[in-house]
């Protein structure tokens, strides 16, 4: 009977996709999203995530955006490390979870990198339009693009502070139409207890939602 099972493991292992292109929602370790047009689409279709450039800007940019409305990115990974005139990006998942932007598919020190760690990493874009970094099959993100909001809130994301873990959602503006690096203008919650929305220009507070 132990015989049977190994010739029959081997050829389920000749089946297996190698060096595959993204496949719908989700990128293993040993595959690629390509600057050619290739994206990932959320499950429902309502989110679509890839390359993309604005205006007549030649930096490139890994973003998400609405499938049927694809002129309104509601977030940008490497909002602030764009690739430059280039086409041949690469967005992938290392094998040991960290999301990076390559300049091409011989460079070695990525462009952008999320810096997250797991040990059986999908890098998959949510029904939400949450990207996120699962390890198997948990529901404890190992990283979630909604941890990084750029200049739009949409349904599921957080505005304000984790206080267990201080950490700080915010929105900040892009620098233009065709610019989507970090702007000067900012949307947050206070932090001194009070529960306001301060929105600044630099540190200049330009609209406060406290009745003060
Ligand atoms: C961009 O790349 C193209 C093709 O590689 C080249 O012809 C062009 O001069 C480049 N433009 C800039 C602004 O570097
Ligand atoms: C890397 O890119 C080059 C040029 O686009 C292509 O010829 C080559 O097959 C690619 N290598 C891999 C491992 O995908
Ligand atoms: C990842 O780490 C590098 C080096 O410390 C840092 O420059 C970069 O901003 C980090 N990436 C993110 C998405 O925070
Ligand atoms: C943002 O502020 C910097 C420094 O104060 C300034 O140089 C830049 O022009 C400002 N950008 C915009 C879009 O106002």
């Amino acid at each position: 009977m132990n015989l049977l099972v190994v010739p029959f493991v081997f050829f389920a292992f000749l089946w297996s996709p190698n060096y595959s292109s993204a496949a719908l929602d989700a990128l293993k370790p040993t595959q690629t999203l390509l600057d050619n047009g290739e994206t990932l689409v959320s499950v429902g279709e309502k989110f679509e995530l890839g390359f993309f450039s604005r205006g007549k800007s030649k930096n490139r940019y890994v973003g998400i955006w609405y499938k049927n409305v694809p002129d309104t990115v509601i977030w940008v990974a490497n909002r602030d490390n764009p690739l430059s005139n280039s086409s041949s990006g690469v967005l992938t998942i290392t094998q040991t979870g960290n999301v990076v932007i390559l300049c091409s598919n011989q460079s070695v020190i990525p462009t952008w990198s999320s810096n997250s760690t797991t040990k059986d990493p999908t890098l998959q874009l949510l029904i939400t339009g949450n990207l996120v970094v699962k390890d198997g099959n948990s529901e404890n993100y190992a990283w979630q693009s909604f941890d990084y909001p750029c200049d739009k809130l949409i349904a599921g994301m957080n505005l304000g502070w984790n206080l267990k873990s201080r950490w700080e959602w915010r929105l900040s503006s892009w620098n233009g139409p065709e610019d989507p690096s970090t702007g000067n203008f900012t949307y947050a919650v206070d932090p001194r207890g009070l529960a306001q929305l301060l929105q600044r220009r630099g540190s200049e507070i330009q609209y406060r939602s406290g009745p003060w």
